[in-house]
């Protein structure tokens, strides 16, 4: 067959626009207050508090597992909207806490929930997990290869806490987010900004499971992090990168309802705004006080929880912008759900 007898392979297209129809979550059921927090490393309440805005965070029982808690977060989801596994054509779990290689969390949770045929796949970007699986998602919906995604941010980052580094250790939480997303005739996810600042990959890593092997005494990889590194660094790059998100979403800070960032650091979420110059009117999402911080789960569990709380009502502009190990980012201006 020459090339002009061969036939043109067709391409489809979906929807214009993609957004967010709903939204659920699930905590570690086990609250871990600062002052518990200080029986196992030498820290104070006040140091805590003071340092990250963290008064209490959320540990999983051995029950609660990274593929428990997603399943139920994209349960709670999917049941807002009367839908029902079958109905979803792919399944993104964000995630850096599933310890087995093959297959993906993703392919667990979308058996758990009757997704039998649906694509499953996990996604590595840490804390920017979220907003990169988003980005995903909205370009599927677009590209015509999926109708409705179900994206889940999830983490048990207390099995991965170093008790010896007091520096890091009270950070980090357990939890799952979900979103479904689906097709609309409106823009609902904005175009994402997003990227790694790979000259900094060494900053936050998790050991990989050969130096747990030659440790017996460790169940799991420990987290290592540069937290000063990463507050500088989030300081230029990623205020740059939130303001870029606004612009490109063609809208101003004064148009913005909510500002949602990766919950890490509430004096990173002050320097944030300052910088970003968001006026009163934007309420900013403070949701690490009493949850920590879950990596890829901390903004879906934040959106979540802030329409449960009524600090957010349906069609509100949002910023998201998450950032960690890579050193990623990712974010967007959305409509809330
Ligand atoms: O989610 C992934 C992305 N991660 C982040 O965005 C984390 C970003 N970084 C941070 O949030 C902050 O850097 C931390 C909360 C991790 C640490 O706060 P910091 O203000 O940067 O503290 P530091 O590590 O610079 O330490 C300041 C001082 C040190 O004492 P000296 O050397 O000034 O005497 C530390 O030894 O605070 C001391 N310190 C503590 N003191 C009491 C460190 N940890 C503790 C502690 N309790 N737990």
């Amino acid at each position: 067959m020459t090339s002009s007898t061969r036939p043109a392979i067709s391409q489809e297209q979906g929807a214009a626009s993609s957004t967010i129809l709903a939204t659920g979550h699930v905590r570690g059921s086990r609250v871990v207050s600062n002052q518990e927090m200080c029986t196992m490393i030498d820290s104070t309440p006040e140091w805590i508090e003071q340092r990250t805005g963290i008064t209490s965070r959320r540990w999983a029982t051995a029950e609660e597992t990274p593929r428990s808690m997603a399943a139920e977060a994209g349960r709670r989801a999917l049941t807002k909207l009367d839908l029902t596994g079958d109905q979803v054509d792919a399944v993104i779990c964000a995630t850096v806490s599933h310890h087995r290689p093959s297959p993906s969390l993703a392919a667990y949770v979308a058996h758990d929930l009757g997704a039998f045929s649906a694509a499953a796949f996990d996604v590595n970007a840490a804390c920017a997990g979220f907003c990169y699986s988003l980005t995903l998602a909205d370009s599927l919906i677009r590209s015509g290869a999926a109708t409705r995604v179900l994206v889940i941010g999830v983490e048990k980052l207390s099995e991965m806490i170093n008790l010896a580094d007091r520096g890091t250790a009270f950070l980090f939480s357990d939890g799952a987010g979900a979103a479904v997303v689906g097709p609309s005739s409106t823009v609902g996810v904005g175009p994402a900004v997003w990227g790694t600042a790979s000259d900094k990959v060494e900053t936050i890593e998790i050991e990989d499971w050969t130096e747990v092997a030659s440790h017996p005494e460790l169940n799991h990889p420990l987290i290592a992090m540069d937290g000063r590194a990463v507050y500088k660094w989030a300081m230029t790059t990623v205020t740059a990168k939130a303001s870029e998100a606004i612009a490109r979403a063609g809208i101003s800070p004064a148009d913005l309802d909510v500002f949602i960032p990766h919950q890490a650091n509430d004096r990173i979420t002050d320097a944030l705004v300052r910088h970003l110059k968001l006026p009163d009117s934007v309420t900013v999402c403070r949701d690490i006080a009493d949850m920590g911080n879950t990596s890829a789960a901390s903004i879906p569990i934040a959106i979540d929880r802030m329409l449960d709380r009524g600090e957010i009502h349906s069609g509100d502009l949002a910023l998201i912008i998450g950032f960690g190990a890579g050193l990623v980012f990712a974010g967007q201006v959305i409509v809330i759900p």
